[in-house]
């Protein structure tokens, strides 16, 4: 069975691919002849992946799924949220995003913060939305050179070292957009036999 996953990300392809096995074939953008972005117009992660899935239902009529992920800060009322990519301005650059954080977050107590994922999938006709979560806290300064984003600010609950500190494999385990991949690929191996 073929279904498009609504990203431009060929690394979250692969890695979705390995995860689910043969009984699906994941297709990225190009695959179906889509260039360029995809609409993201709202304000909840839930919405924004249901609307790029549905975005391209609608455009290619192929089955698909769509993610949206973001860091949410107790201590600043949930930003940066669903702005995460750009908290520091349109460039969208990790390293100012990051800066800001560390300014925002300069003499707060209260660290803790939360990375989200929320995957949304069209099949059949029917919708379904997979949600993943990892706790944890907003340490002074950058650590580690690994992954990417907020990693080199966040450790995880239960763990001294950052996202960035950590392999790709040993994030993948417990991150929060492993988890919502693993909802996803559960989901898809029921359906897929
Ligand atoms: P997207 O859903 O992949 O577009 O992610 C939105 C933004 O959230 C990214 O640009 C990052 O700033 C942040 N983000 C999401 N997931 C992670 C993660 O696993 N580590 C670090 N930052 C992340």
């Amino acid at each position: 069975m073929r279904l498009c996953f609504a990203t431009n990300n060929l690394h979250k392809l692969y890695e979705v691919q390995q995860l689910v096995g043969n009984s699906f074939k994941i297709l990225s953008l190009s695959e179906i002849g889509h260039q360029g972005d995809i609409p993201e117009d709202f304000e909840t992660m839930d919405e924004n992946s249901m609307q790029k899935a549905q975005f391209i239902k609608d455009q290619y009529g192929i089955d698909c799924f769509a993610d949206d992920s973001g860091l949410e800060v107790a201590a600043l009322n949930g930003a940066p949220g669903v702005y995460s990519a750009r908290y520091a301005g349109p460039q969208r650059n990790s390293r100012d995003n990051n800066l800001k954080l560390i300014k925002e977050m300069t003499g707060v107590t209260d660290r803790f913060a939360r990375f989200r994922a929320a995957i949304s999938l069209i099949i059949d006709q029917k919708a379904q939305q997979f949600e993943g979560i990892v706790e944890g806290h907003i340490i002074e300064e950058m650590r580690g050179s690994d992954g990417f984003g907020y990693d080199p600010l966040f450790t995880p609950k239960g763990y001294d070292v950052t996202f960035a500190e950590m392999s790709a494999e040993e994030k993948n385990k417990i991150s929060h957009r492993g988890l919502a991949v693993q909802k996803l690929v559960d989901y898809l191996n029921l359906h897929g036999t």
